[in-house]
């Protein structure tokens, strides 16, 4: 048996996704060590009840509601609470003790991306947050490392689950939108309160986010256009097909020159006209997927589940292996 040093990992929410990062981190703790070099020990699992209905039993003896304890001491701590306070402070805490931070917290990302990664960059530390976009899709590592070499002309993604499968059933079964947002409602593909969603207000964040990253710029989530699905009619569908086209909820960013000449981003999110040809209206159900056109590498598309507790945690999980190595070889 290898003896190996322990990194300690803090985990904050145990929601759907924090839940199945828990399962995973302690089901395959040994494998993740010799990957990594290291043992990954969670220290702690902070949530707001103890005693709370979960899709996966934890360990008692490892939650707490006592967030801040547990931070202090961490030296990774991934934040999958959601929601942009008690999480900004948290993260704010934790990068200020030295430790990496992994995220899946869009909204946060998108309103105050900028304060964290400068506050990281301060103190020396990583922000890890490949969850925060298309779930288990590899987005952000790719346009961040991957195609860092590559000019990016632009982005056309179908980022939000919910939506997709509303039109999708429209498009493929006839459904009504109310049909189709009934059936939705009724997997679990949308919240109980759906404007989120249907408003194009997630799509719009994860827009934020892929903007800012293909283009190493930040960006004004105020500044992104933003239209959702609920005005989109059964009639309206039917016309697009006849034409040769499907409506997908897009999220659309790309460089753009103003009229004086300045250079700029545009972010955009609305129900847009896709040709069938385009591997986009393949994307079907609640599924999600990433084109990118980039000027030495051509289009590449990124496909898969976009949503669901255990494919993001798959991301996390990723995110945690990197940032583990990164402390590893750091010392
Ligand atoms: N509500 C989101 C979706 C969940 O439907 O894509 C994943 O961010």
């Amino acid at each position: 048996m290898i003896d190996y040093r322990t990194v300690r990992v803090a985990l904050l929410g145990a929601g759907s996704v924090g839940s199945q990062v828990a399962r995973l981190l302690l089901a395959n703790g040994d494998e993740l060590a010799a990957r990594v070099g290291a043992k990954l020990e969670l220290a702690g699992i902070a949530v707001r009840n103890v005693d709370a209905e979960r899709d996966v039993d934890l360990p008692r003896e490892l939650l707490t509601t006592d967030a801040e304890s547990l931070i202090v001491g961490a030296d990774i701590v991934i934040e999958l609470m959601g929601g942009i306070e008690p999480a900004r402070t948290h993260i704010l805490s934790a990068l200020n003790s030295g430790a990496d931070v992994i995220t899946g917290n869009k909204a946060l990302l998108a309103a105050h991306g900028p304060e964290l990664f400068a506050q990281a960059e301060q103190v020396g530390a990583e922000i890890y947050y490949e969850a925060a976009v298309a779930a288990a899709i590899p987005i952000i590592r790719p346009l961040r490392d991957s195609l860092a070499g590559d000019n990016i002309h632009r982005i056309l993604a179908i980022v939000n689950g919910s939506t997709n499968f509303i039109l999708d059933r429209m498009d493929r079964f006839g459904d009504s939108m109310e049909d189709a947002q009934k059936t939705a409602f009724e997997l679990g593909f949308l919240e109980a309160d759906p404007t989120l969603d249907v408003g194009g207000y997630d799509a719009a964040q994860k827009a934020t986010i892929l903007a800012s990253l293909a283009f190493h710029s930040s960006i004004d989530p105020d500044g992104v256009y933003r239209e959702g699905i609920d005005t989109i009619t059964a009639e309206q569908i039917d016309a697009a097909r006849k034409a040769g086209y499907v409506i997908k909820l897009l999220a659309i960013t790309e460089r753009i020159t103003a009229e004086d000449g300045t250079a700029g981003v545009s972010a955009r999110v609305y129900p847009a006209l896709v040709s069938r040809e385009h591997p986009l209206a393949a994307v079907h159900g609640g599924n999600n997927a990433v084109f990118v056109e980039a000027e030495a590498a051509g289009p590449l598309m990124f496909y898969g589940a976009g949503a669901g507790g255990v494919q993001t945690a798959s991301a996390v999980l990723g995110d945690l292996v990197s940032a583990a190595r990164r402390h590893v070889a750091g010392g």
